[in-house]
């Protein structure tokens, strides 16, 4: 249940790592809905409210008399306590960070787990006094009960966060609440989760007609096919090229999705290049770029949308960090970013669908290897909604997305036949708007110099620049500047993020 934390869907993700099935359901999801869900056991979130503040999101005591286990992390332990008659108040000292906390392995959560165990905290408030009933099972200097529980009642808490990797231990923790107290039998596997979702999107669907924006991205193309095992041709997918895909990637999508394709659906590609090169003739700010590369394609989409006709709902291939990212809301904005799935104004249709709102990146890979996507498609790199429109500094013209097209092919290629590929983050070469002179054979050039960027990044927040080896940089250099017209020059961007952004534009 979640009471507003910022881990919220990590702890539903830990879970799944155990092999347990887990839904992230809002604090006050009805009781009567969960009392249809089969439960095992319920994990109440962190959240950033003090629980005796006016307005707090609560719950109801009946929770704790569904007949299984609660496990309250953080805020969810203050809230157990404080509903049960404990004391929750402002710790006079809050923690914050790696802190280490002695636990008591002779309780069940703990089981396993060193007398000495570093976890992370973050709170302000803490648990005073636990509820009658309960033992104190961790506590820390500063915090006399980090842990408590009434294992009669099956009700479970921590006060830091089993979930964070900095808490070292805190898998095992996880472990031990779903596996031994909730006695799941942890045989849940990403096919059960494919499975799931087909027999809930048949049943949602009916015979509904569905729509889909297709772009080739690992997160769409998965949501297209769970969706085209499920409902087949009720479903249709508009792919628009827009001509800023990478080399041949447009057909690569039409081989995978059209006709001769795998997948039993109807397959819309609608070629848009000169439409969309139209529009960015002369423009060289990169919001007012990408501004226009968002309008255009919802443009396109909404005349494709309109030759089908009205659709009962639209597909978007949304995961579980663009949620967060949407969700936030107050950051500033960096650069307006633009997903396929953007389109939910322009079309008639009743609901949306997203069926792997709930998964992490990783997991929407093995969701689509398990059903069947080529490994090509779902260990494809991230790709921008604008794509090479970022990727080429300045104006963009045909000539120049022809240039970064022939240079980023051969250095992924180039990377490719090294074997550097696996694990590397996300690389790719750009146009840079700028031109020198050199010199070929005997005669003067004046062409384009192509930036090759590669990073190392774990969340695409920060990044770091990639120490290529030289002998792979100076074999991308021959070929590029050999075989691409228009280019004369080629440097490597050292930049890390921040400063930089990974994308150019
Ligand atoms: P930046 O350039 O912001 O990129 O450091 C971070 C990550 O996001 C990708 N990116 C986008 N993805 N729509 C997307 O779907 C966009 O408009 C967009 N802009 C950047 C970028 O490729 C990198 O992985």
């Amino acid at each position: 249940m979640d009471f507003g934390g910022q881990y919220n869907q990590l702890i539903a993700r830990r879970v799944r790592e155990c092999n347990v099935y887990c839904e992230v359901h809002p604090y006050n999801v009805e009781l009567d809905k969960l009392k249809e869900m089969n439960l095992k056991g319920i994990i109440f979130t962190g959240g950033p409210n003090s629980v005796y503040a006016e307005g707090s999101p609560l719950c109801g005591k009946e929770v704790f008399r569904l007949g299984v286990p609660v496990l309250g992390i953080c805020y969810g332990s203050q809230l157990m306590a404080h509903l049960l008659g404990g004391k929750v108040s402002t710790a006079p000292v809050s923690e914050y960070g790696k802190t280490e906390v002695d636990v008591d392995n002779s309780q069940a959560l703990f089981q396993g787990v060193s007398p000495k165990t570093i976890c992370w905290m973050s709170h302000t408030d803490y648990i005073e006094k636990a509820p009658e009933g309960f033992a104190v099972t961790a506590h820390t200097p500063v915090c006399p009960v980090a842990g408590m529980e009434c294992a009669k009642k099956g009700l479970y808490a921590v006060q830091f966060h089993p979930e964070v990797m900095h808490t070292q231990e805190g898998m095992k923790m996880l472990h031990n609440f779903v596996r031994d107290i909730c006695g799941c039998k942890g045989d849940w596997k990403m096919d059960s989760f494919v499975e799931a979702s087909i027999k809930a999107i048949r049943e949602k669907v009916g015979s509904g007609k569905v729509l889909c924006a297709l772009s080739g991205g690992v997160d769409s193309s998965v949501a297209a096919v769970l969706l085209a095992k499920a409902i087949g041709r009720q479903l249709t997918c508009v792919f628009v090229d827009h001509g800023l895909l990478r080399k041949n990637e447009g057909d690569e999508v039409e081989e995978v999705f059209g006709p001769d394709g795998a997948y039993d659906l109807n397959f819309v590609r609608v070629n848009a290049q000169e439409r969309f090169y139209a529009k960015l003739a002369g423009v060289v700010d990169p919001e007012q770029k990408r501004k226009i590369i968002g309008e255009e394609f919802i443009r396109v989409f909404e005349e494709e949308a309109k030759k089908i006709g009205a659709v009962d709902y639209l597909v978007q291939g949304t995961i579980y960090p663009d949620v967060i990212e949407s969700g936030l809301g107050k950051s500033a904005v960096i650069k307006s970013h633009h997903n396929v799935g953007g389109l939910p104004d322009c079309v008639d249709f009743k609901e949306i669908i997203e069926p792997l709102r709930l998964l992490f990146k990783d997991e929407v890979r093995k969701a689509g290897l398990e059903l069947g996507i080529p490994e090509k498609l779902v260990f494809r790199q991230p790709f921008p909604g604008p794509g090479l429109g970022v990727r080429i500094v300045g104006e963009v013209t045909a000539e120049k997305v022809r240039i970064v097209q022939d240079a980023d092919a051969i250095y992924r290629e180039e990377i490719g036949r090294t074997g550097l590929d696996k694990g590397l983050g996300q690389y790719f070469a750009a146009l840079t708007n700028m031109r020198s002179v050199g010199v070929m054979g005997d005669e003067r050039t004046y062409d384009y110099a192509v930036a090759l960027r590669a990073v190392e990044t774990s969340d695409f927040m920060t990044a770091e620049a990639v120490h290529l080896p030289w002998e792979v940089l100076d074999a991308v250099t021959s070929r590029i500047v050999n075989e691409v017209k228009g280019v004369n020059r080629v440097l490597y961007d050292c930049t890390g993020k921040p400063p930089g952004t990974i994308e150019f534009e």
